[in-house]
């Protein structure tokens, strides 16, 4: 069995979830990464990370995919000890513009995909009677967003995942809390309009968007045994976009 606790971080090649990993390793995990379509930022980091990150291949929306992921950290690791369900998409149009598979595709990976991971990483961890579980939510899954009808009820969707699987697992050690970005400085950030980022940007009473290690952080903590009392939360990291 490795010695090293493991954390897999889902979508975390770069962005966010990039943060994550590197701050996962430097607190001492053994962290297992996934991507989807990335795989020029794989690659990079495989080379930088080597031995220390460990890079698959799994589309989360597949729950086969996913089923082989988790058989095999448990084959190589025997353990699971953090779960981080940060791969997301957006497909950004106004509600009467979008499509079934626009709503399907970010439902997909962003929600059944935290789905499909928990589903196999909960059995684990309540064996073990320890866990914690991370799930990057967004302000959107608080408040909406125009033109995000979609990534918001699938976002709102995963604050009631959160939840509930906090209740259920409480007594067996387990932590399952979420985090609400605001607007993070990220490729998906970059590719909102200019006018609209302006808009927004004007709109965050810091005044700036924030910054993958500022979330990545919080993750950190949450992770740590010294997050121990805190389940079932929402942590909002938003320069004050939204207060409540
Ligand atoms: N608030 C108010 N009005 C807005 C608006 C906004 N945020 N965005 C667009 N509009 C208005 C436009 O000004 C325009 O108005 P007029 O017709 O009067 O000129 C109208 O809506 C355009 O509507 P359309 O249906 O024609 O929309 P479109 O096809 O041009 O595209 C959009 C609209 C896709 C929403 C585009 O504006 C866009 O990409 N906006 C950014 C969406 C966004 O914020 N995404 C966040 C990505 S980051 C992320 O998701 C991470 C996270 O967790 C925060």
């Amino acid at each position: 069995m490795q010695e090293k606790p493991v954390a897999v971080v889902t979508g975390g090649v770069r962005g966010i979830g990039r943060a994550i990993a590197e701050e996962l390793v430097e607190e001492g995990y053994h962290v297992v990464v996934t991507y989807c379509n990335s795989e020029g930022q794989a690659e990079k980091m495989r080379e930088l990370f080597r031995n220390k990150v460990d890079i698959k291949r799994a589309d989360v929306s597949n729950q086969d995919e996913v089923d082989t992921l988790f058989n095999d950290i448990m084959e190589h690791y025997g353990r699971l000890d953090v779960l981080v369900n940060n791969a997301g998409i957006t497909q950004d149009k106004t509600f009467h513009k979008m499509g079934a598979n626009e709503w399907h595709q970010v439902i997909d990976v962003n929600l059944n995909g935290t789905f499909y991971c928990c589903n196999r990483a909960i059995p684990v961890m309540r064996e073990k009677n320890f866990g914690r579980i991370i799930n990057i939510s967004s302000i959107v899954g608080q408040k909406g967003n125009f033109g995000q009808a979609n990534y918001a009820a699938s976002k709102a969707g995963m604050l009631g995942l959160t939840k509930t699987l906090a209740l259920e697992n409480a007594v067996k050690g387990i932590t399952v809390n979420a985090i609400c970005p605001g607007f993070i400085e990220t490729d998906m950030v970059s590719a909102i309009p200019d006018e609209v980022k302006t808009k927004i940007q004007d709109e965050i009473p810091m005044k700036r968007f924030g910054t993958a290690r500022e979330v990545a952080r919080a993750v950190r903590f949450l992770a740590s045994r010294d997050a121990a009392y805190i389940t079932g939360q929402e942590l909002n990291i938003n320069g004050g976009l939204l207060t409540h």
